[in-house]
């Protein structure tokens, strides 16, 4: 039995933050301020967050449920806690800052749909929510599932998507202070929750037809962002997740 994820659930409870006090005011002020090239980058970029993060919250149930070991249920739990946080972020920044038409978060996020780009849309509406069904269905499932969820989708898609938007809010011509220290809190729990996974993977007997196919799904699934994230980017982030599999005690053949 795989025991011994309580650590996560203490580490998760000291990094709690509060995205309702974050302060947007000066954020508010500089987005009609800056370059339409700088706008467009950070709104495609806030879309996919948008969807990204509602989509990941609503799918950790069934991970939660097909744990058997309880502090690893207990670590889903203060996940599920921190991605609905970051959904609630991201809602914010596009309410707030960006001026996202919408009476609600569901309106607004259906409003940002159509810039996220049919790909991301797909891999975290699509893809990740059938994910979740099969995991119901089979609770042996639940490494294979983290492979995606925790290696794939956190370890490269939205590792490399926050690295861009860090990149960019570091060289956008007026400073947005609220989205940034949210970002670098996001950035801070996502990387709690891929050391979770990390773990989950490595105590787990993976095959080499399992290692190729979440090397490859890293490879493919990292495209979503199409233009928004540089070639550099998405090969740092291929590169550590390369890295990570081989520190979870995963060989490649
Ligand atoms: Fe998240
Ligand atoms: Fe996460």
């Amino acid at each position: 039995m795989i025991t011994g994820y309580g650590h996560f659930v203490q580490l998760a409870a000291s990094l709690q933050w509060d995205e309702k006090a974050i302060d947007f005011s000066a954020d508010r002020a500089a987005w009609p301020l800056l370059e339409d090239a700088e706008s467009a980058r950070l709104h495609g970029l806030i879309a996919g967050f948008v969807v990204a993060e509602t989509s990941v919250a609503g799918s950790l149930n069934s991970y939660r449920a097909a744990a058997t070991d309880p502090s690893m249920k207990e670590t889903f739990r203060a996940q599920s806690r921190d991605e609905a946080r970051h959904a609630r972020f991201f809602d914010r920044v596009a309410s707030e800052v960006v001026g996202v038409a919408g009476e609600t978060p569901t309106e607004r996020r259906d409003a940002l749909r159509t810039c996220a780009g049919p790909e991301l849309v797909d891999l975290f509406e699509v893809r990740l929510p059938a994910t979740a069904r099969r995991l119901a269905e089979d609770p042996a499932g639940l490494t294979a599932a983290v492979g995606l969820y925790h290696m794939v989708i956190e370890g490269v898609v939205l590792v490399a998507g926050q690295h861009a938007m860090l990149d960019a809010l570091e060289a956008v011509s007026v400073p947005l202070p609220g989205v940034r220290r949210g970002m670098e809190l996001v950035l801070r729990d996502e990387r709690w929750h891929i050391g979770f996974g990390s773990r989950i993977v490595q105590t787990a007997a993976i095959g080499p037809d399992q290692t190729e196919a979440m090397l490859e799904l890293g490879r493919t699934a990292a495209r979503v962002w199409g233009d928004l994230i540089t070639p550099e980017a998405l090969e740092t982030a291929m590169r550590q997740h390369r890295r990570r599999l081989t520190t979870a005690g995963i060989k490649f053949w």
